[in-house]
Order: structure tokens, then C-alpha cells, then sequence
């Protein structure tokens, strides 16, 4: 049985170090996109899957249904948390630029392949293509943002979509910026925790639906 950084290894094998990130680059220079959300970074593998048991570990219990990355560039948290111990049943990508979304669905092809050739993995992998303040979050049960250089008018937006839509003890996971709940938020403030990203070290914050 393979280890889970070795398949995950697999998956991106080939690519080089800066390749999506200069693949954002280029689409937004294009197409002159100029919105802070749109600066390109990635978890690390190993950082993820630690913020995931440390939310377990939180919990006192694991994870279960399904995984949504909102902005999933090459689609890296999509895949450690599939590959994260057969948690999830589903783990979901939404990505606005066409190249990284296409490099997601190409990396989605070696990972089905993988899956059926290895037989070790359950959780099934899919990715939507546009803006995720227009996803439906009811279905997760973790719904997770690098939004680091989120604009504050979209971080609003993201926290009006979780108040409404999220469903009961489903976790909501940002980055680098608090959210600024109202006394009477349906979400509450779990934990945070230091994790390394790709640029950098940055603090992961934990709510959780009431
Ligand atoms: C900081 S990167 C994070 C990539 C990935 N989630 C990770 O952590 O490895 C943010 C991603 O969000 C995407 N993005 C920004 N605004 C978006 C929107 N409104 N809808 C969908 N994707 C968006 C960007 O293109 C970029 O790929």
C-alpha cells in the first residue's frame, strides 16, 4: 500500500516547482484581471493534512462527507484531503481561471486512474468551473479558503454565503483574516492554528456552524 504523500507525489509529478502560479500570472495579465483574490499560492501537502487532524484532534472525532476548496487553483487541498484516510466521500474544487481549472481536471484523470489502479482510495474528486461566491456550500461539511489576499468586500460575501447556507457542524476554514462575526453569527470561532503555505507561514482559522 502506498503512502499518501507518495501518491500525491504522483499526481504532480512532471510539473514544475512555479508552473501554476506562473499559469495564473499570464490568464490574469490576459485578461487584465487585477482583483487581489486572484494572487496565486498553495498549501503544502503535508502543512494540510496536519491542519486536518489537528481539527480532528480538536474535535475529538473525524471527518466525514464532503470537502469543498473555494478558489482550487491546481487543486492541491482538493487532493490531500481525498487522499486524506478516505474521510471524505467527496472532495470539490471550485476554480474561476481557465488554465489552473484545466490543470485541475487533467490531475483529476492520473488520480481516477490511480485510484482504480490502487484500490486504497474511496473518495471520489470534481471540479467546478467559475466564481465560487456563486457555489452552493449546503452540501459540505468542510468548506476551506486561502484567503489571504481575499478583498474585505468578498470576505463579507463569503461570510453572508456560509451564515446562510452552511449546515449544522460543518467547519469553514480561512486564512490570515478573521472574519468579522456579528454577536449573533451562526458560525463560531474554533481555533487557529500556524500552517505553511507556499508563500509563506499563515494562520489557519477554524469556524464551525451552529
Ligand atoms: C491563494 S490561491 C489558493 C489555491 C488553492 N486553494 C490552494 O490553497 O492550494 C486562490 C485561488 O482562488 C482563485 N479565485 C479567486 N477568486 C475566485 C473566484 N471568485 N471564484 C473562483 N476562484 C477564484 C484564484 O484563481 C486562485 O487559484
Amino acid at each position: 500500500m502506498k503512502k499518501n504523500v507518495e501518491l500525491f507525489n504522483e499526481l504532480y509529478k512532471g510539473y514544475d516547482y512555479d508552473i501554476f502560479s506562473e499559469l495564473s500570472i499570464k490568464e490574469r495579465r490576459k485578461k487584465r484581471i487585477n482583483n487581489k483574490d486572484f494572487i496565486y499560492g498553495e498549501i503544502l501537502h503535508l502543512e494540510f493534512t496536519k491542519l486536518l487532524y489537528f481539527i480532528e484532534r480538536e474535535e475529538n472525532k473525524k471527518f466525514e462527507g464532503d470537502f469543498l476548496d473555494l478558489g482550487s487553483g491546481s487543486g492541491k487541498a482538493v487532493f490531500t484531503s481525498a487522499l486524506f484516510n478516505n474521510r471524505f466521500a467527496n472532495s470539490v474544487g471550485v476554480e474561476f481561471l481557465d488554465d489552473l481549472y484545466l490543470e485541475s481536471e487533467t490531475i483529476a484523470l492520473k488520480y481516477n486512474f490511480l485510484k482504480v489502479e490502487q484500490q486504497q482510495i474511496s473518495t471520489n474528486v470534481a471540479f467546478l468551473h467559475g466564481d465560487y461566491l456563486e457555489v452552493d456550500l449546503m452540501p459540505y461539511n468542510v468548506v476551506f479558503s486561502n484567503s489571504t489576499c481575499m478583498e474585505k468586500s468578498n470576505l463579507l460575501r463569503l461570510l453572508a454565503n456560509a451564515e446562510q447556507m452552511l449546515k449544522r457542524n460543518s467547519y469553514l476554514i480561512v486564512t490570515d483574516q478573521y472574519l468579522p462575526l456579528k454577536p449573533n453569527s451562526s458560525l463560531k470561532l474554533l481555533s487557529n492554528i500556524f500552517v505553511q503555505m507556499t508563500f509563506g507561514l499563515s494562520r489557519a482559522i477554524i469556524y464551525k456552524m451552529l
